[in-house]
């Protein structure tokens, strides 16, 4: 379609959740004018629903250098140590000036930041808000400010399309398709002197996941598309503990603090923090067993990657689909007074965590990949910055480490502000007015691609396994539809889909949260990254 309508604004940032809106922020102290879309509402992503924290070093007694090494050990050799520094040293201002534009996080009776400890972290370096609604303060924050500030735009119910690019392949802005907008298709184009990328992760590729609706990879199809360099994106981690209800999925799903959303994704299930585990929460199997001491010096702590393969493996063993955490010693007063969110969606669902144990099970979590890009957040097509889960800046490399993702939204929102300021050109025209894939599947196809990833690219992977799902995939794309908002979006997925296939079968062997059950081990000729494309044409 071509747009029928535009707009123009310095910068357009694509995306609402931390990173994007911290973009926004950032840019505006630079001076620039921005314009920010969003696909549904702006609090509709993933961070609002983020529970742990923020990990930083703000105890005098911790190090960024523990930081680090903390980080590196969970990414399994394919962290870029430059980022992981950028990372660690520029956390603890970044999370100041959050709380310098309203973000309330828990704070010791001396007036000093609570902090916790969560996962693959040897030192309590986590903050957190509300308990255990950490993102919806976040979020809340963010907007408030966004919304004070006349001088960014917010468009929501906007899917962004495609890239725009002048003359020079400098990005110059975006097509989009906004609801009620423009002409009768709502197809236009926001035109601008640099473009972010903020939209989010890819959970929902799989049939369970912690991820809302709304995360479909829509950032990383349209670099796809645009070409631009992805790397990384067979790391999809599986958060260890999702709520199992045992009524339908999704059932009793607290809708967080905030509230007046729509309903959500029966593909979304609720997350139990790791910060329980953190705060003393046990996993144990239907025995009552403790399976993952011994299985790792951390135990119920170790690496996501690690507690989730131990999950696994005892699922797999007894047939079950969960196992249990057991918070009861903790007692019902520090449960409600530290984990309100996780109380109300269990007791919703009729699991008292104070009395009862919780069912839970690995869900799909966090993409590390993305679309790759330096220090600065610049991606390899200039004038096109990526910031948050759809980027991936190296910090992460095979397994992102607990509370890292909203500290990575953070920092490098501010270094790509500067950036942008430190080098933007004039408007440019666009060359072509490229609005959307070539072709489109049927949103139909939804769960059926869902089911083909978790049974083939989910936890645990093999040649055999990747291969039905590439089959399958294949078979989903013959279904095409109309060009409309849920037919673009699916077929987002699907494009994301295959090229996750693509990379997990490419890459033999075991790393991270990368699972090969017929490659168990990491090989060294893989400590590398794999650059993932699409056809021009878009054939899969
Ligand atoms: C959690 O609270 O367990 C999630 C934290 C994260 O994904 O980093």
């Amino acid at each position: 379609a071509e747009p029928g309508w535009t707009e123009t604004t310095d910068v357009v940032v694509v995306g609402s959740g931390i990173a994007g809106l911290t973009a926004a922020l950032y840019l505006r102290e630079q001076g620039l004018h921005v314009t920010v879309v969003t696909k549904v509402n702006i609090d509709d992503g993933s961070t609002r629903w983020a529970q742990g924290g923020i990990a930083a070093v703000l105890d005098p007694l911790d190090t960024p250098q523990a930081h680090a090494y903390d980080t590196e050990i969970a990414g399994v050799g394919l962290c870029d140590p430059a980022a992981v520094r950028v990372l660690v040293e520029e956390g603890p201002a970044r999370i100041r000036e959050l709380i310098r534009r309203g973000a309330e996080f828990d704070r010791n009776p001396d007036g000093s930041l609570m902090l916790t400890r969560e996962g693959g972290h040897r030192a309590d370096r986590i903050v957190h808000a509300g308990g255990d609604a950490t993102g919806a303060e976040v979020q809340r924050a963010l907007h408030e400010a966004v919304r004070r500030d006349p001088w960014i735009r917010l468009v929501e119910h906007a899917l962004v399309l495609d890239l725009l690019r002048a003359a020079d392949g400098r990005a110059c802005g975006i097509t989009l398709h906004v609801l009620g907008e423009g002409s009768e298709d709502g197809v236009g184009a926001v035109l601008a002197r640099a473009v972010v990328l903020a939209t989010g992760g890819m959970g929902q590729i799989f049939s369970s996941t912690t991820n809302p609706s709304v995360s479909t990879g829509d950032g990383v199809a349209l670099a796809l598309r645009a070409g631009a360099e992805v790397t990384d994106v067979e790391f999809v981690q599986f958060h260890p503990t999702s709520f199992v209800s045992s009524g339908t999925a999704g059932a009793g799903f607290s809708r967080g603090p905030t509230s007046g959303f729509p309903p959500v994704d029966p593909v979304q299930r609720p997350l139990i923090s790791e910060a329980l585990r953190g705060e003393g929460a046990h996993l144990i199997d239907e025995a009552g067993k403790r399976f993952m001491v011994g299985q790792h010096e951390l135990a119920e702590l170790a690496p996501r990657d690690v507690v989730a393969k131990g999950i696994y493996r005892v699922l797999r063993a007894t047939g079950a689909d969960h196992v249990y955490l057991d918070a009861r010693h903790l007692g019902r007063e520090f449960l409600e007074g530290r984990f309100p969110t996780i109380m109300a969606s269990t007791r919703a669902a009729g699991v008292d965590p104070a009395t009862d144990l919780i069912p839970v099970a690995p869900a799909a979590h966090y993409a590390s990949g993305g679309v790759r890009t330096d220090l600065h957040g610049r991606t390899s097509i200039d004038g096109l910055y990526a910031c948050g889960e759809v980027a991936c800046t190296g910090v992460h490399g095979a397994n992102r480490l607990a509370s890292n993702s909203l500290l990575e939204g953070l920092v490098f929102a501010r270094r790509i502000a500067d950036d942008i300021a430190r080098e933007l050109p004039p408007p440019a025209e666009p060359v072509r007015a490229a609005a959307g894939p070539a072709w489109v599947v049927d949103p139909a196809i939804r769960t059926d691609l869902q089911r083909a990833m978790t049974r083939g690219a989910g936890v645990l992977r093999s040649a055999d396994s990747l291969e039905t799902a590439a089959k399958e995939l294949a078979r989903l794309a013959e279904q095409r539809a109309k060009p409309n908002n849920a037919a673009w979006e699916v077929t987002n997925l699907l494009t994301v889909a295959a090229t996750l296939v693509a990379a997990a079968g490419s890459r033999r062997e075991t790393r991270g949260c990368h699972w090969r059950e017929d490659h168990p081990n990491a090989a060294d000729e893989w400590r590398g990254h794999l650059l993932n494309a699409i056809r021009p044409d878009g054939v899969l």
